[in-house]
């Protein structure tokens, strides 16, 4: 069975994306719902080479503009290549971050217009956008003792004041797509967060079937 439909997970970094992605697989396992899981930057051979430069942190002298390009670069070869034939087979495709990463991060973390980081996402993904996005909302401090041992990278070695931005970013995305982007309190169990999300897509799909 499969709905095509494409799923994005938003927040800053260490809000619980990923394990909220690995709980929503194991549910479609067991549902024989068909689906696709990526990783931005990434999921492509080209864009996993592009993720390595972005997240290096020998890159320091990367400018603002250039990190926005880079991920849009990755974004459009993960589309093409990979997202919309899934979606076109029927399948669902998960994404670990999509276009709102873009406008949080560069827009309102690095200060960049975003008008134009609109207009870049538009042609990365050819004006594919997300049936529906979860953002894990955290606060910072929590966020990086959840990640503190492990060693940060280009992006996470940016600090505390930076991720607030692209918190308060989250929070003005969610305000302007109220029916697309939901937020959820990520500082609940995996378990809690995970109730929110399910009864939210078993809405989405529920419609899909009336609809269809
Ligand atoms: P992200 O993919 O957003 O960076 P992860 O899913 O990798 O986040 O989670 C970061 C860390 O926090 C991991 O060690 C994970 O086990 C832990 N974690 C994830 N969700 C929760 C939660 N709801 N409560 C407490 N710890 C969590
Ligand atoms: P990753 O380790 O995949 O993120 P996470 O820790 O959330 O699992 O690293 C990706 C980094 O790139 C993360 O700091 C967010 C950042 N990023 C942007 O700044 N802009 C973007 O458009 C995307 C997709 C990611």
């Amino acid at each position: 069975m499969g709905f095509g439909k494409l799923i994005t997970y938003e927040g800053i970094d260490g809000s619980g994306k990923s394990t909220q992605i690995q709980l929503l697989e194991a549910e479609f396992e067991k549902l024989g719902i068909s689906y696709k899981t990526f990783r931005e930057p990434g999921g492509t051979k080209l864009s996993e080479k592009i993720r390595k430069i972005l997240l290096d942190k020998d890159n320091i002298e990367l400018d603002a503009n250039a990190e926005s390009l880079l991920f849009a670069a990755a974004r459009s070869q993960l589309t093409v290549e990979q997202i919309k034939p899934a979606i076109l087979r029927g399948e669902v495709v998960i994404c670990d971050r999509f276009t709102h990463s873009t406008i949080a991060y560069q827009g309102y973390g690095r200060g960049l217009k975003i008008d134009n980081l609109d207009k870049i996402n538009s042609i990365a993904t050819g004006g594919l956008s997300p049936d529906i996005t979860f953002i894990l909302d955290i606060d910072p401090e929590v966020a990086a003792s959840r990640m503190s041992s492990n060693a940060p990278d280009r992006m996470e070695a940016t600090g505390i004041d930076f991720f607030k931005k692209i918190q308060n970013g989250y929070h003005q995305i969610a305000e302007q797509n109220k029916n697309k982007c939901i937020v959820i309190n990520g500082e609940q169990s995996p378990e809690n967060v995970f109730k929110e999300i399910i009864q939210i897509i078993s809405k989405l799909f529920k419609e899909e079937l009336i609809c269809s």
